[in-house]
């Protein structure tokens, strides 16, 4: 029968459960039913479910039951749509423990991103990929990754347009995922077939999500003309504004990146229309899953800022759905759609009781009631650190070539200075002037997908004062980092990296200091959620006794390599100055 018949035979069987010709399989009676529509919560409400959708929503009154109708009655309490997270990555754990954490949030709805499967094995990780999205007991979309380097060198497994195609069709694919705005305008290849990859995500229906960190004026409006219609970036109330004026959906982050929450709060006191306003974490790490939560936090911080519930709701179900095109399925309480359903003691206190999802209950007072189906990936994307045994002999720059790789007598140099945990800017030191060369470290980027490039630069600012620590997941490049003190310890970090498939380890000397494995594609962990956070808390807590003072340094060394932040990156072949994308060796011409 093809998809739609089946579609109509079911919505002819709501239309009997609405009338009372046909029981329910289950209702929730004597609810307060938040009105997504109309921003009410509406009292003395029930919900009639059939075979995982809403049929009926009223007033409270028996709609004729064969003695198998299960019933709910919320006692009064909010009945909330499930929440739809609308822009996200997983972040180091593997995907059955997301699953885990998320649900008792009342996440229902998650639309995924798949960089670093992509980044990393190409067509083939992205389709196991999104395979494991299938089946789970909460729903999956994703969005396709362009793949955004700094510069093509790091693009080497990105799609060609004929392999997007068959995503593109997949209709739980809603797009083509972020793109870093920097991109969009690079000259030859590497732009033009970003520029492609949007075109033809517009051309069959899908969105094309957006990226804008401190784009303005102009130049965001040059950038808005490919198509693109949400961003995650805005810090401040105008750039909130400048964004919805310009027609975005703007998706306020609030994860463990950055929260912007009380940043942008103002916005919530001006007299517009929020509906083009969502929440989205865009990935939260082990620590502040366990600590916090997940979207749930974000919604918490959000009325603890005073937003109102009834635009923070919105939010986080029906503003997403209807940037997504997904409003006829979910995203709100009313007929036809699909029963993601949360019940919440009332308006201002989100902590989700029982969680639905089309129609079975999922989770009651933060228990979970599923489990998650066992995902499968082939041997090759446990594979993926693949480091020449001799690479110190092809590193390129100057002094640090040398096995004792001292750093003393370089003279002067280009190094990458931390201004934030995130953002960098390039600074020339002269190593012999010890005020100018104080906190600086060998910074080592290493292809580690096979072709054996490497470049050794500094970084001022880490604060690290013995040892080497080093990763493999780092944004957006297919290179491993690895921040050094001295050589021997730096050798010890990229053997370990190798054995272990990939992750975070610092190491002094030959004694390996504190680890965390991540060997799918290098980029995520298959223990518990638990165990990974109190990993990679004890190589932190490491890293801090022995001077790093950064709140969270495992993250500032990921990020190293990514044009999505500012100002001076690395790759394999040199420094990259994020501006005009021009590669910089270590000494000063
Ligand atoms: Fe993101």
């Amino acid at each position: 029968m093809k998809t739609f018949m089946k579609d109509l035979e079911k919505r002819k069987i709501l239309s009997e459960v609405a009338l009372g010709n046909i029981p329910p399989d289950s209702m929730i009676t004597n609810g307060t039913l938040f009105n997504v529509f109309t921003r009410e919560f509406v009292k003395r409400q029930s919900l009639w479910i059939k075979d995982g959708r809403i049929a009926y929503v009223g007033p409270d009154h028996d709609p004729q039951r064969d003695g198998k109708t299960q019933v709910i009655d919320a006692e009064g309490r909010v009945l909330l749509p499930g929440l739809i997270e609308g822009h996200t990555h997983l972040n180091r754990s593997g995907m059955e423990e997301f699953i885990r954490h998320v649900i008792p949030g009342g996440i229902t709805t998650v639309i995924m991103e798949t960089i670093d499967f992509g980044l990393i094995a190409g067509r083939e990780g992205i389709e196991y990929f999104v395979k494991g999205l299938e089946g789970q007991p909460i729903r999956f979309y994703y969005t396709v990754a362009p793949l955004c380097g700094l510069t093509s060198a790091e693009e080497i497994n990105a799609l060609t347009n004929k392999e997007l195609q068959p995503f593109l069709r997949n209709p739980k694919c809603l797009g083509i995922g972020e793109i870093y705005w920097g991109n969009i305008f690079l000259k030859g290849k590497q732009g033009e077939r970003i520029r492609e990859f949007a075109s033809m995500g517009l051309d069959v229906g899908k969105r094309v999500e957006g990226h804008t960190a401190g784009a303005s004026g102009r130049k965001l409006q040059a950038y808005t003309d490919f198509g693109i219609s949400s961003c995650h970036e805005p810090i401040t109330e105008e750039e909130v504004l400048e964004r919805l004026r310009l027609g975005y959906w703007v998706m306020i982050r609030e994860g463990s990146i950055r929260k912007e929450l009380p940043g942008v709060a103002g916005i919530f006191k001006r007299k517009i229309d929020f509906r083009r306003l969502t929440l989205s974490t865009d990935g939260v790490d082990p620590e502040d899953f366990l600590r916090e939560g997940y979207l749930d936090a974000s919604l918490r911080t959000a009325l603890k800022l005073g937003v109102p519930p009834e635009v923070a709701y919105q939010m986080a179900t029906i503003n997403v759905a209807e940037h997504f095109r997904l409003d006829h399925l979910i995203g709100s309480l009313s007929p036809g759609k699909l029963a993601d359903i949360l019940i919440i003691p009332s308006p201002k206190v989100f902590l989700p009781q029982m969680v639905m999802c089309e129609g079975k209950v999922i989770c009651r007072e933060g228990n979970i009631t599923v489990e998650s189906k066992k995902v499968t990936f082939p041997k090759s994307m446990f594979d993926t650190v693949k480091v020449p045994d001799d690479i110190f002999s092809l590193i390129k720059g100057r002094a640090m070539a040398e096995p004792t790789g001292d750093l003393a007598k370089a003279g002067k140099v280009r190094v990458m200075e931390l201004v934030t945990n995130l953002v960098t800017k390039e600074t020339m030191i002269d190593l012999e002037n010890p005020k100018e060369s104080k906190e600086v470290t060998m910074l080592l980027a290493l292809d580690r997908v096979g072709r054996g490039g490497a470049f050794m630069g500094l970084l001022k600012g880490f604060g690290l004062q013995r040892g080497a620590y080093g990763t493999t997941m780092s944004w957006d490049t297919i290179c491993m980092f690895v921040v050094g003190c001295d050589m021997d310890s730096m050798k010890t970090v990229i053997r370990r990296l190798k054995e272990i498939g990939g992750g975070g380890v610092y190491a002094i000397g030959d004694e390996i200091v504190s680890e965390f494995p991540a060997p799918l594609c290098g980029f995520y962990s298959l223990k518990p959620m638990e165990i990974l956070s109190a990993e990679i808390k004890n190589l932190e807590g490491c890293l801090k006794k022995n001077g790093v003072r950064l709140e969270k340094p495992t993250l500032t060394v990921d990020t190293l390599g990514t044009p999505a932040i500012p100002h001076l990156r690395i790759t394999h072949h040199g420094y990259v100055r994020l501006k005009d994308r021009a590669v910089l060796p270590l000494e000063i011409e």
